[in-house]
């Protein structure tokens, strides 16, 4: 499925010792004649085969390695802070949360996380940041796998076939990394049986058939939960509240209440909650007029254009918003802002 352009000339470290091997062969035939050349020559191939059986040598340099990028929470907490707007509780219980499980040598298990809210607020954005922060290549990893429900398992009748699939791919994957990240996108969409294939690698088993997911990350998204979420930050602003003053547990409860009746989330959540297996329920708030500006703004520095306070109140004044009556929430948050910005540069 998702390959990275580099996996394609990608070759394991077996390869390369072969080549240094090679090297040495061609080198010390060509120069036979030469005793003390052909020491020369051995020398410098085999200092080169050295240097290539040094997996620190070359991974990320000449190859994405498993693990091979340190994590940086500093850097992580700036990139969060620079590049996510208006989303005060997923920024700081997705740092805390990755934060904490990276620097752990030795995790009870997987580190599951369940983003929630409406469509263009940052669910996929950040799940791009986390992958940039944990892999040399972000999301074009080959250690980074997204699935989308719609997309990769659209029919019901081959749901045997995908479960055994799916069960295989996570094996196959983290047996090679455990330092593996799963996305499945839309999981309110996600056929029972394949969420049943799922369950037993997010929980507390030391191995599986001798491996341990232990090391690996999930992420799970939907757009479940979201009306209660924004009905929540509708009553704040009313109520003449400050955004960011909206704690966590102001949205737990109405949030597990939605999602267990949800009739299309309802045997997710019931059947994850029960055993504990999640680790985080994040919820994502509507974007306001002011944070589609920041996007513009942000999207605008990325291509080298310098910031245009103008330009951004234009674009977002394209966007449509919600409720009728307050027009406070932009319908797609900020998932148009690419394509529109295209029309005014
Ligand atoms: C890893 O996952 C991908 C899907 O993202 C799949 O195509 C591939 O076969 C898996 N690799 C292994 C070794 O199972």
């Amino acid at each position: 499925m998702r390959r990275s352009p580099l996996a394609a000339v990608a070759m394991d470290r077996r390869s390369w010792l072969s080549v240094g091997f090679m090297v040495t062969l061609l080198l010390s035939g060509v120069l036979s004649l030469e005793p003390i050349t052909t020491a020369v020559a051995i020398a410098t191939a085999s200092a080169l085969t050295g240097y290539l059986s040094y997996p620190r040598f070359y991974c990320g340099r000449l190859v994405e390695c498993c693990e091979d990028k340190p994590f940086n929470s500093t850097a992580f907490q700036e990139a969060l802070e620079q590049k996510l707007f208006g989303q005060h509780l997923a920024r700081d219980i997705i740092f805390r949360g990755l934060s904490g499980f990276m620097s752990n040598e030795n995790p009870k298990k997987p580190l599951t996380l369940s983003l929630h809210g409406w469509t263009g607020i940052g669910k996929n954005f950040i799940s791009k940041i986390i992958a940039e922060n944990v892999y040399e290549l972000g999301m074009n990893s080959k250690y980074v796998h997204l699935f989308v429900s719609d997309l990769h398992f659209p029919h019901d009748n081959l749901i045997s076939l995908y479960k055994d699939q799916l069960q295989s791919w996570i094996r196959g994957n983290v047996s090679n990394c455990p330092r593996s990240l799963f996305i499945f996108d839309e999981m309110d969409k996600l056929h029972p049986g394949l969420i049943d294939t799922i369950k037993p690698f997010l929980d507390y088993y030391e191995q599986i058939d001798g491996i341990s997911y232990r090391k690996a990350i999930f992420i799970f998204l939907s757009n479940a939960g979201g009306e209660v979420i924004n009905r929540v930050v509708l009553d704040s602003w009313k109520a003449g509240k400050i955004r960011e003053d909206i704690q966590l547990k102001d949205l737990e409860s109405v949030l597990s209440v939605a999602l267990f009746n949800n009739r299309d989330s309802g045997f997710w959540h019931s059947s994850l909650i029960d055993k504990n297996l999640i680790d985080f329920y994040v919820p994502f708030l509507p974007l306001e007029y002011k944070h589609v500006k920041q996007c513009v703004i942000a999207e605008l520095k990325q291509r080298g254009v310098e910031a245009d306070e103008d330009l951004a109140s234009r674009v977002a004044k394209e966007m449509t918003y919600f409720p009728k009556e307050s027009r406070l929430f932009s319908d797609k948050g900020c998932k148009t802002v690419t394509t529109k910005v295209n029309l005014y540069l």
